[in-house]
Formats: C-alpha cells, sequence, structure tokens
C-alpha cells in the first residue's frame, strides 16, 4: 500500500448527465423535470457558431429562473481552441446567479488548460465576491487528453469529474470508427472461423479511471450516440460500470433511465454487499482476515469492495 492514501471521489449522485443546447432553451424546464443527477447544458459543439451568444444569454436566464431542483447544475463551455470560451466564462461568472454549480471544459489537453480557466475563474469569483466556489468537469477526447490524463485529473482543486467523449477521442485519435462509443463492427477477433467483438473504449476508460480514482475525480462515460439502441446503450453502460465508472451521459431523455439502471446499485448487489460485510465481521470475531461467502474467497479486499457498493447506494437511496 502506497503511504499516500487514496483520496475518496464527491460523494454525489452522478448516474447520468443529461445534455442539451443551449439554444434550444424550450428543452430547459424538460431537463429539469428530468432524473438525471446532473444538467448539462451546452454552448459547445450542439450550437452553431452563430447562436453561441443567444445560447449564451439563454443558459444565464434559466439558471436563475428554472428549478434545477437538488440536481447538479453544469454549463459545457467551449474548447480553448476558440474564440468564444474566456466570454463563455466571464459572462456565466459575472452574470449567472449562485444555483450554478459546474463548468465543463471539453477537449481538455494538459494541466495548463486546466490552470487557464482556474485562474480565470479564481480572478473573476474573487473580484464578484461569489460566495459559492465553482467545480469543474472536463472530457477527454483528444489524444493529448488521453496522453496526459493523469496530470489533467490532477489539475485543480476545482476538479469534481472526467468523462471520456467517445466521438472526438475516435476522430483525434485517427480511428477508423464513425459511430459515437458502443461496439464497433471492425474490432473483433477470430476464432475458430467465429468473430468476436472486443471494445476498443476499453483501454481509454480504464486509464481515466486510474487517473480519476488516484485523485479524487468521479470517471464517467460519455455520451452513446444511437438513441434508439437500447441495448447498445445498456451494454456500453454495464461495461463502464464494471470498470468502475459512476455515470453515463444522456444525449436524449430516454437514455436517462437507463443510465440511472445501470448505475444505482441493484437490491440483489446491495444484500449481497451487506451479507459479505456480516460475513467478515463473524470472521474478524473469530480472528481472521479470510473467511468463505457462498463457497468463494472474501478478504479485507472484499470489505472495501462491498463498502464501495454500500456506500453508493446510501448516497441514492437505493437498495434498502
Ligand atoms: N432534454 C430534455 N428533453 C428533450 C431533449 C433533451 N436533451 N431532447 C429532446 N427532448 C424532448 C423533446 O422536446 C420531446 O418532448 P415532447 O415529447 O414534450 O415533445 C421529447 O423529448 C422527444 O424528443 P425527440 O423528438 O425524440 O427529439 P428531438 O428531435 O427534439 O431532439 C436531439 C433530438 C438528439 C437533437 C436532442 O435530444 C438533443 O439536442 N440532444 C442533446 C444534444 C447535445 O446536447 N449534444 C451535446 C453533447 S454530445
Ligand atoms: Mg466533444
Amino acid at each position: 500500500m502506497s503511504f499516500r492514501i487514496q483520496p475518496a471521489a464527491p460523494a454525489r449522485p452522478n448516474r447520468c448527465q443529461l445534455f442539451g443546447p443551449g439554444s434550444r432553451p424550450a428543452l430547459f424546464e424538460k431537463m429539469a423535470a428530468s432524473a438525471a443527477d446532473v444538467i448539462n447544458l451546452d454552448l459547445e459543439d450542439s450550437v452553431a457558431p452563430t447562436d453561441k451568444d443567444s445560447a449564451r444569454a439563454n443558459i444565464i436566464a434559466a439558471i436563475s429562473e428554472v428549478d434545477w431542483g437538488k440536481k447538479t447544475l453544469s454549463v459545457r463551455i467551449n474548447g480553448l481552441d476558440t474564440p468564444w470560451w474566456y466570454r463563455d466564462v466571464v459572462d456565466l461568472l459575472e452574470q449567472a446567479g449562485d444555483r450554478l454549480d459546474q463548468i465543463m471544459i471539453p477537449k481538455a489537453g494538459c494541466a495548463s488548460d486546466i490552470y487557464a480557466v482556474d485562474a480565470l475563474v479564481t480572478a473573476i469569483e474573487t473580484a464578484k465576491g461569489r460566495e459559492k466556489s465553482i467545480d469543474f468537469e472536463v472530457i477527454i477526447e483528444s489524444a493529448a487528453g488521453i496522453a496526459h490524463v493523469e496530470e489533467i485529473a490532477s489539475a485543480s482543486p476545482r476538479l469534481k469529474a472526467m468523462s471520456l467523449g467517445a466521438a472526438d477521442f475516435a476522430a483525434s485519435m485517427g480511428m477508423a470508427t464513425t459511430g459515437i462509443g458502443g461496439t464497433q463492427e471492425n474490432y473483433y477477433m477470430l476464432h475458430e472461423g467465429a468473430k468476436h467483438w472486443s471494445d476498443p473504449w476499453h483501454w481509454a476508460q480504464a486509464a481515466i479511471v486510474a487517473a480519476c480514482r488516484t485523485h479524487g475525480v468521479l470517471p464517467v462515460d460519455g455520451p452513446f450516440g444511437d438513441f434508439s439502441d437500447d441495448d447498445g446503450f445498456r451494454a456500453q453502460a454495464l461495461r463502464s460500470a464494471t470498470l468502475g465508472m459512476v455515470g453515463k451521459w444522456a444525449i436524449h431523455p430516454k437514455q436517462v433511465a437507463l443510465a440511472n439502471e445501470v448505475f444505482t446499485p441493484s437490491e440483489k448487489a446491495v444484500s449481497e454487499a451487506r451479507e459479505i460485510l456480516a460475513a467478515m465481521e463473524e470472521a474478524k470475531a473469530r480472528g481472521e482476515g479470510a473467511t468463505v461467502y457462498k463457497g468463494r474467497l472474501v478478504d479485507i479486499a472484499s470489505i472495501k469492495q462491498a463498502e464501495g457498493i454500500v456506500r453508493q447506494a446510501e448516497m441514492i437511496g437505493a437498495g434498502g
């Protein structure tokens, strides 16, 4: 065990992040009424260049006017390679009400990207006497982003969550794909003449989870573009959850329930976790560090896994 204790990620529900373009204010009330834990109002790639100013104004008004309930409210600003991002930050920090929780920085490529936004946000917060400190979330969606994922994860104490953006990531990597996430037709192994599809997103997800867990940041799976394919979404989300991610984006409202279903620990998982904890308590009372639960080994590491599931369930209010 390292001398350095792994920091806990923020204890907040982040099972689903629902996106909507800032240029479609008619969607905002519907987003607020959804079952998503996090709302991402978008100023970036779902908004046309000619709509950037009006989308910004729409979002600033809606932050105060719409009842967002207990949701984490986030705005995705434009990338640092555009002429729009500084105006996004300045206007949001100067004009939007305190209900704004978080800014999402897309296409993060290195720690300095986060540092630059942090410096600007910090100056405006101080100048304006804003009482609530704005959190950050970032998207890893480029070759540079994944190459520098760990320095990005540790770039600012404001950073709370990190997502994989599959489409931009694939483009930046030169991957021969067009879909946004999910199974890729040409990514298979052959065994005795039969095709077995593999997961081209796996390594990037694992790198993000490791960087996030090292630095106490929530790892999140990004968009799944084919919103007609519920089974495909569920399969991708289950793989992400298995790897340690805590949630997934929804780019259409019908994906919200799917994400919540996958990232809420099931009653069965929670009761099994509680049984493992009870079995380990009994083992401890007998002076043993390992014991047998349903025919398999459980030990101190099992306690940590089980506690993770119980903690997650208690935070979400699932599993009794
Ligand atoms: N949030 C909340 N409600 C939404 C919504 C969203 N993101 N997208 C659509 N809806 C609503 C529609 O208004 C409609 O409501 P109604 O039944 O009251 O009329 C209902 O859900 C069904 O919508 P549908 O007609 O299937 O979708 P659409 O054609 O209006 O929009 C998209 C489809 C994909 C363009 C739209 O969902 C969207 O813009 N998604 C987010 C894109 C985005 O932000 N991308 C950036 C991150 S990758
Ligand atoms: Mg993107």
